[in-house]
């Protein structure tokens, strides 16, 4: 495949990395990297975003609780929920911003509210500011999901340093194989967490094949010469919950490692971006998302106008060597579970529908030259032409 969503390492880079891990103390390496970006705050490094975000509920003790937090998001989110026994009180997105639309917290705020979820959704920060003048007002807790944000900012500060908690993946925006950490600002919630470190298994293994764009069988004799395999596998894990573990160790060196060109990175596809929206923009059939603060662009998101075609243009333009991602394709957006349990209605949540009926996420990688991001949307162009009816 010429271009993933997923992030790409040179075989240098991996061979840096190998060497790097045998050589470093990666956990001190990592705390005192850490100490540095957020120096008032305890910072834990888990498994996955999903595990640190279900320890950040357990640890605020929201059981029985009403949280505010976006339809349009991540399928998991359904089993987090029924798990944690949390009382779900959706927000409609922003068609615009492909974030929670400011208004619907607004309006579905109150004094029950224990805490608000936000998500930097495709690494576009939430305008903040609203929603912290409504936590001065109400009291809740924030937590922001920067799990497609790690290196955007709001108002010159990183994302993460705004809510009492934040949780960030390790492998959205940079190649690894998994990884999360979580950033307490509240020293209220300051809990050490010693958990269990996650082991690597085929799932891992298939990651970082993707990353180095070779046969998983070659990445797993490489990676198994450095650390003990195990025969764990991850099916379908969009929808799930796995078990709250910490990283593994080989994950903390890859993201050690890549951690001090974050900045570098993000600033490279901010100059680039505007080059992607004028690609895109001159089709006439794409809505670019419009942007607060400095995005990380996680990828570059559009907006179909027939979601009919949808299925049919990403599988164009896979054929044509582009994989897009499919998140969150995932319709209807609460799933039934929840809406039988908590009596919603699909409904009353039009834009986020919208949102999950229409949205391609393609390629974006600060690697890029203009060149490809010609290539894509060239790609795109003609797979919407094929699929006539795009208007
Ligand atoms: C917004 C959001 N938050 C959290 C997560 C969970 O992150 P992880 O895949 O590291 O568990 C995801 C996963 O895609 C996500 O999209």
């Amino acid at each position: 495949m010429k271009y993933t969503i997923h992030p790409r390492m040179s075989m240098k880079e991996f061979q840096d990395i190998c060497r790097f891990f045998s050589e470093v103390d990666q956990e001190a390496y990592f705390k005192s990297k850490m100490r540095s970006l957020f120096p008032d705050s305890l910072v834990l490094d888990f498994n996955m975003g999903r595990s640190a975000l279900q320890y950040a509920f357990r640890v605020m003790g929201l059981q029985g609780k009403e949280v505010l937090l976006p339809a349009y998001s991540c399928p998991f989110f359904t089993q987090l929920i029924l798990k944690e026994k949390i009382r779900p009180i959706f927000l409609d997105a922003d068609l615009k911003t492909f974030n929670v639309d400011l208004n619907e917290i607004q309006e579905k705020v109150s004094r029950k509210t224990a805490a608000v979820l936000i998500i930097h959704t495709y690494g576009a920060p939430c305008d903040l500011k609203p929603i912290l003048d409504l936590k001065e007002e109400y009291g809740f807790l924030l937590i922001e999901d920067c799990a497609h944000a790690l290196g955007a900012r709001y108002r010159g500060q990183m994302v993460g340093n705004f809510g009492d908690f934040a949780l960030f993946s390790m492998y959205k925006t940079i190649p690894n194989m998994g990884g999360a950490f979580l950033v307490i600002n509240n020293k209220e919630f300051f809990r050490e967490f010693r958990g269990k470190r996650e082991e690597i298994g085929m799932f891992e293994i298939g990651m970082l094949s993707l990353s180095l764009g070779i046969a998983p069988r070659v990445v797993g004799k490489a990676v198994g010469k450095l650390i003990k395999l195990s025969k764990s596998s991850k099916a379908k894990l969009e929808e799930r919950l796995v078990p709250i573990k910490r990283s593994n160790a080989f994950v903390l060196a890859i993201f050690n490692y890549y951690l001090d060109r974050i900045p570098e990175m993000v600033k490279k596809k901010a100059k680039l971006a505007p080059y992607y929206r004028k690609k895109a923009g001159k089709i006439g059939k794409v809505f670019p998302q419009s942007m607060v603060g400095q995005p990380s662009w996680m990828n570059f998101s559009v907006r179909l106008s027939n979601p009919e075609i949808r299925d049919y243009v990403f599988e164009i333009m896979e054929m044509n060597g582009v994989l897009c991602d499919k998140i969150w394709h995932n319709i209807p957006v609460i799933s039934k579970e929840l809406v039988g349990k908590y009596r919603l209605r699909q409904d009353q949540y039009p834009s986020a529908i919208k949102l999950s009926r229409s949205i391609l996420n393609l390629p974006f990688h600060h690697f890029f030259s203009r060149r490809d991001i010609d290539y894509i949307v060239s790609c795109l162009e003609d797979a919407l032409e094929r699929g006539l009816g795009d208007d």
